[in-house]
């Protein structure tokens, strides 16, 4: 049992409270990067399936799968695809660093709200293997939270700033400062698109086929 068992339930509070404020709701902007064409669009560590249902329920072309290896988690999401009668969906449970997807096979991965709790050995291992599934011109997306300037936001983050620190010692803080461009050049992956949003950044990257 991990700690998604308990935070399966209350998750979708994270939008509510934080990312839906007024401002750049980081799922309306990711949602906006995604063109209605036939493609296929992964969710990788998908949770309660927030991203890949907002992409789904605006692009029917769109097939979009959702993976995550958290059972309650996705369980929420599910319900959430029922309720909206969704017919462009798939969702797995397995670990995203041993998908047994198809190599080449995603036009767009998502990753949102993962990598900063992420130790550097897992890190490395979810990256390589997004870039493994994504196509050769395929965009990976990435949400994480930025560093906050408006002292309002600062306090407002606190205590979610607070909660990943204790639960992820280490690394959450080298992440969260991180010059993001620089980690994911790192990974094989060029930033061609960078969006402050609500407490958070949205990124597209592209593989670099040079490296
Ligand atoms: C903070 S939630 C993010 C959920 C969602 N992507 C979002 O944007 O709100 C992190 C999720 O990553 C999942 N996760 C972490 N490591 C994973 C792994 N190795 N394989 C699959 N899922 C993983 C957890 O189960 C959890 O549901």
């Amino acid at each position: 049992m991990n700690i998604y068992s308990f935070l399966s339930i209350g998750y979708d509070l994270l939008d509510k409270i934080w990312l839906s404020e007024k401002g750049n709701d980081p799922r309306r902007v990711i949602e906006s990067i995604l063109p209605n064409e036939k493609c296929k669009v992964l969710d990788m560590c998908c949770g309660t399936f927030t991203n890949g249902l907002s992409i789904a329920r605006k692009n029917p072309n769109n097939l979009v799968v959702g993976l995550d290896r958290s059972k309650p988690m996705l369980r929420e999401g599910k319900r959430k695809v029922i309720r909206e009668g969704l017919n462009n969906v798939k969702l797995l449970c397995r670990d995203a660093t041993d998908t047994r997807l198809k190599e080449g096979s995603f036009d767009y991965i998502i990753i949102g709200l993962v990598l900063h709790e992420c130790d550097p050995d897992l890190t490395n291992k979810i990256l390589k293997e997004a870039h493994r599934l994504l196509k050769r011109d395929g965009s990976l997306i990435i949400l994480e939270w930025e560093k906050q300037s408006s002292i309002y936001r600062r306090i407002k983050y606190a205590p979610l700033y607070l909660a990943e620190v204790m639960c992820n010692p280490g690394y959450f803080t080298e992440f969260y400062k991180a010059d993001k461009k620089e980690f994911f050049k790192g990974y094989g992956f060029e930033t061609s698109l960078s969006i402050s949003c609500n407490y958070t950044v949205v990124m597209k990257l592209k593989k670099n086929l040079e490296a």
